[in-house]
């Protein structure tokens, strides 16, 4: 993959903008698409906050943050973003009927020669690839918030994955300065099959008044050097991201995700984390 020159990122939200702007920073250009105008500003927003903020720190020079930026192009059109790209990172919302739609497209619009991937948390990536029509070129990339700055790039196997998609995609982690894990197409994998758990039993232990939201984060970041509390995390992710991949392993694992009724409500209410500024705590 030390050929790669463009990457086509479907989706701008927080986990496709911090991918395209990963890549574009590896020095990849970058096609973003989504589905409005709108939403591509947000994201183009979002990467140039980001960038600036690295910039500020001394982290990315100033003509490397502007080269970085130059290098990404937004676009609506699923076509024109896919036409020439080396590598497909899919990033849209986590709903298994939007990615076998998405992922049946590519297996038309896309070059023969691409990687298709996709950035599901925990969603079977055999099935995904199989809507492809082309499954041994299609693997899981499953990046973490906030993208440019945490480490891990868990790379999800599926059945019929080739060998050679798996060495191409640890050559993308290396080229974007990611440690990889290669792990099995499991429900959760091997990174959100445990996150959520904990973060389940968190909402579980404020619903059964154990001790205050505050301080079942403070146990976590003071006891166990967590960088932050497992609600406080799950603010971050989103409350509808958390309680999406909780209603999948419940259906997949067992009881154990069954997502407490807390979180449903908290959802309803829309109060989605620090998307909508509430959820747990205030976001102002
Ligand atoms: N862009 C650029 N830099 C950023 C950034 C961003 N979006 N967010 C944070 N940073 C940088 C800061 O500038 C700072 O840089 P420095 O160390 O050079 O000073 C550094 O990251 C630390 O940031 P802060 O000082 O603001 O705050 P913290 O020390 O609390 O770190 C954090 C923030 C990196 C978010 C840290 O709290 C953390 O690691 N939290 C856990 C995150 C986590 O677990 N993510 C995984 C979620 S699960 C997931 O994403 C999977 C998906 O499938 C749902």
């Amino acid at each position: 993959m030390s050929g790669l020159t463009k990457v086509a990122v479907l989706g701008a939200g927080t986990m496709g903008h911090g991918i395209a702007q990963v890549c574009a920073t590896a020095g990849m250009a970058v096609a973003m698409r989504d589905l409005s105008e709108e939403l591509l500003h947000k994201g183009i927003a979002g990467i140039e906050a980001s960038l600036d903020r690295l910039a500020r720190k001394g982290t990315l020079g100033a003509e490397d943050r502007d080269a970085a930026r130059r290098r990404i192009t937004i676009t609506t059109d699923l076509d024109a973003a896919v036409a020439d790209a080396d590598l497909v990172i899919e990033a849209i919302p986590e709903r298994m009927d939007l990615k076998l739609e998405i992922f049946a497209a590519l297996g038309e619009k896309a070059p023969r020669h691409a990687l298709l991937a996709t950035n599901t948390s925990s969603l079977s990536v055999t099935e995904i690839a199989g809507a492809s029509g082309d499954p041994g070129r299609v693997i899981g990339l499953h990046f973490f918030n906030p993208v440019p700055v945490m480490q891990l790039l868990e790379i999800v196997r599926g059945l019929s994955t080739s060998d050679a998609t798996v060495d191409a995609a640890k050559a993308f982690a290396a080229r974007i300065g990611k440690e990889p894990i290669v792990v099995k197409d499991v429900p959760g994998f091997a990174t959100s099959r445990l996150g959520v758990i904990l973060g389940c039993e968190a909402i579980r232990m404020l619903e059964a008044g154990v001790a205050s939201a505050a301080d079942i984060d403070k146990a976590m970041e003071l006891g166990y050097r967590h960088p932050m509390g497992p609600r406080r995390l799950t603010a971050l992710v989103g409350l509808a991201v958390r309680r999406a991949i909780l209603e999948h392993l419940h259906r997949e694992v067992g009881e154990q995700f069954r997502p407490p009724v807390l979180l449903r409500q908290m959802v309803r209410a829309g109060k989605l984390g620090r998307k909508s500024g509430e959820g747990f705590y205030r976001y102002d």
